[in-house]
């Protein structure tokens, strides 16, 4: 009863309910939200502590970024979600407000395009190597829907590894409750946080984070992807250790990544780390961490050949 109270009162001022409606519809920074309430940064602030406070809103950082978002965990995430769905539609300050929210979200998504232009071409030379996604993706689905399936369990909690532009998240996210992108470039996380939003899928995020420490606590996650990242990576093993760590007894693991190649370009112009991964390799390394392998798929493609570990995490 008291969280509820202190909620009400710190949403009970017109520019806090205004500051709850724009989290609502999209992570936003300090300066975002100056332009759009033309209000000074003290005031602002003060505001947003006291919502923080109050358990209405997450403040979270992205390098030297702050956004803020509506709660959706936490005592008062409900209270949070239902006050910003009984203000109407037509009411005239939140309509200005969401006018000028799309002013800022479309200078993002100029700036997140124009990252993506400048590297798409590169992201589709090396995907002419490999079997097209959709045949990966549709085994992806597939693996998931079997093992919910045959262990008669929901998955609810998706954390994916070096998320890049959130394609993972789209795939998974309206599979599972909540999902968790995280990604060590920003330019990839403003990508993906403008698909997300342009989804409109609620029950994702993403997070500036690296993958050998990943900001996420332990025995958190029911599922782990780790989505032709660990090529990037100087050590695949810790890479493991971390997605073990993160994951419930039980949870599952998806590894997707090239099978062993002889394209130096990659390594010497993509800044692959590592020339693709024996089948048997990964699995060793899983076995040495407390995974179960339990089931593995080569989907040949010229000239790289897409590997798929499927791995369950077994009680220590
Ligand atoms: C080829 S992209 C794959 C993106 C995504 N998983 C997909 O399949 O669409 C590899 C991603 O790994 C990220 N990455 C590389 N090293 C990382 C690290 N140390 N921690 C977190 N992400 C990393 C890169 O920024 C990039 O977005």
């Amino acid at each position: 009863m008291d969280a509820i109270l202190q909620g009400l009162r710190a949403a009970g001022e017109e520019t806090r309910l205004r500051l709850l409606v724009l989290c609502a519809h999209s992570e936003l920074t300090v300066s975002e939200l100056l332009q759009i309430l033309g209000q000074s940064q003290p005031r602002v602030s003060r505001h947003l502590k006291l919502l923080c406070e109050a358990g209405l809103l997450d403040r979270f950082q992205e390098g030297s970024w702050v956004y803020y978002r509506l709660a959706n965990r936490g005592s008062n995430a409900l209270l949070a979600r239902y006050l910003v769905d009984l203000i109407p539609d037509g009411d005239d300050v939140i309509a200005r407000d969401l006018d000028r929210l799309d002013a800022v979200r479309q200078a993002r998504s100029d700036a997140a395009m124009a990252y993506f232009r400048k590297n798409a071409s590169e992201w589709n030379e090396i995907r002419s190597l490999h079997v097209p996604e959709k045949d990966v993706e549709s085994l992806l689905l597939d693996v998931l829907a079997r093992y919910q399936a045959d262990h008669q369990v929901k998955l609810r909690e998706f954390l994916d590894i070096g998320t890049g532009t959130g394609r993972m998240l789209e795939l998974f996210g309206p599979e599972v409750s909540y999902a968790v992108g995280i990604d060590n470039s920003r330019e990839m996380l403003a990508y993906a946080r403008t698909m997300i939003e342009d989804k409109g899928f609620k029950n994702c995020q993403v997070r500036l984070g690296d993958m050998y420490t990943l900001p996420v606590p332990s025995a958190s996650q029911d599922l782990v992807m780790v989505h032709q990242v660990m090529h990037y990576a100087d050590r695949p093993k810790v890479v493991l250790e971390e997605a073990r760590r993160v994951l419930r007894p039980d949870g599952l693991l998806i590894v997707v990544d090239f099978a062993p190649h002889d394209l130096s370009n990659l390594k010497e112009e993509h800044a692959h780390q590592q020339m693709g991964f024996d089948l048997q390799q990964m699995s060793d390394w899983c076995h040495e961490i407390q995974f179960k392998i339990i089931e593995t798929h080569s989907l040949p493609g010229n000239p790289l050949t897409v590997n798929v570990w499927v791995a369950s995490a077994v009680e220590a």
